[in-house]
């Protein structure tokens, strides 16, 4: 019989617990079945490097698995052969109010997607809004409480962020991104209490990601966020995603667990080495989709 570690295993019960409350998310995911790496458009991405498209399936598979076992309602779209990104659901656009907010994709590569995933939007009874801005979704786009969060400076233009503001109704906190490895907000910043509305919503970030502009804001907003190290942040820790007590990060991210199970939230690890390949982890794979 082996001993459960609680550490690793199960959430050691605290004082904090009964701050933390988990919610029903509703997420759309695409599975891996044409993921390889064709081209760079990032630094985390080496075409020479091999990938193993059914060792991708699999770990996707247990994220997938992990969603529902936590009781979300998890959609998925067709992949598209040709379009080895299109696992990377963050991108594929920004819901809220049950408007769907289209991408346009910085890199030719991966322009097809948007028009593939607004087709999927509108099939579905959401509200589509072309963009007329270039923007790659919830990559860059992070709703926390009332406000969203948004990226620039690798993908998402800043005019994207006010036609979002216009859009949503919400107000649009622009954060410049400085180094190229956290090139999507999502890949900098984990939103640990999603809940729209939630009234003192708690974020992770990686403060070497941002300028000393952006800093300031953050440090403003989200005293109390917690700080990850750069070696959690460079296996992609921070791209996470979190129902208000369940955290789902990638199981490399040690020191960003310790700090979750500190706060009374459950971090629940999981291996996505072969989608890190092409730069993204647990959040570039979900899109939230909020009705
Ligand atoms: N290879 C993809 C790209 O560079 C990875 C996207 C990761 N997605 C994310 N939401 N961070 O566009």
């Amino acid at each position: 019989m082996s001993a459960i570690h609680p550490a690793t295993a199960v959430a050691t019960p605290t004082r904090r617990d009964n701050e933390r409350k988990a919610s029903k998310r509703t997420v759309l995911m695409c599975r891996p079945d044409f993921f390889t790496v064709v081209y760079r458009i990032n630094p985390w991405m080496n075409p020479q490097l091999p990938t193993d498209t059914s060792l991708a399936v699999r770990q996707w598979e247990v994220l997938y698995q992990t969603y529902l076992d936590l009781g979300f309602e998890v959609h998925l779209i067709d992949p598209i052969d040709g379009l080895p990104d299109m696992v990377y659901a963050a991108n594929g656009g920004f819901v809220i109010d049950n408007i769907a907010y289209g991408a346009s994709f910085t890199y030719p590569e991966r322009q097809p997607e948007g028009p593939a995933y607004m087709d999927w939007f509108g099939e579905e009874g959401f509200d589509v809004r072309m963009p007329k801005n270039v923007n790659e979704g919830e990559g860059d786009f992070l709703l926390v409480g009332d406000v969203i969060l948004a990226g620039t400076g690798f993908r998402s233009h800043s005019n994207s962020h006010e036609e979002l503001a216009a859009i949503s109704g919400r107000k649009v906190v622009t954060l410049e991104l400085v180094n190229p490895n956290f090139y999507h907000l999502d890949t900098a910043i984990a939103v640990l209490d999603p809940q729209p509305g939630h009234p003192n919503p708690n974020i992770a970030y990686l403060p070497s990601a941002f300028n000393e502009e952006g800093l300031a804001i953050l440090r403003a907003r989200f005293p109390d966020a917690i700080l990850v190290t750069e070696e959690d942040a460079s296996v992609l820790g921070l791209n996470s995603f979190s129902d208000g007590y369940n955290v789902v990060i990638a199981a490399r991210a040690k020191d960003f667990e310790r700090q979750l199970l500190e706060r009374g939230y459950n971090p629940i690890g999981v291996d996505l080495s072969e989608l890190l390949l092409g730069g993204g982890g647990v959040k570039c794979c979900t899109l939230e989709l909020r009705r």
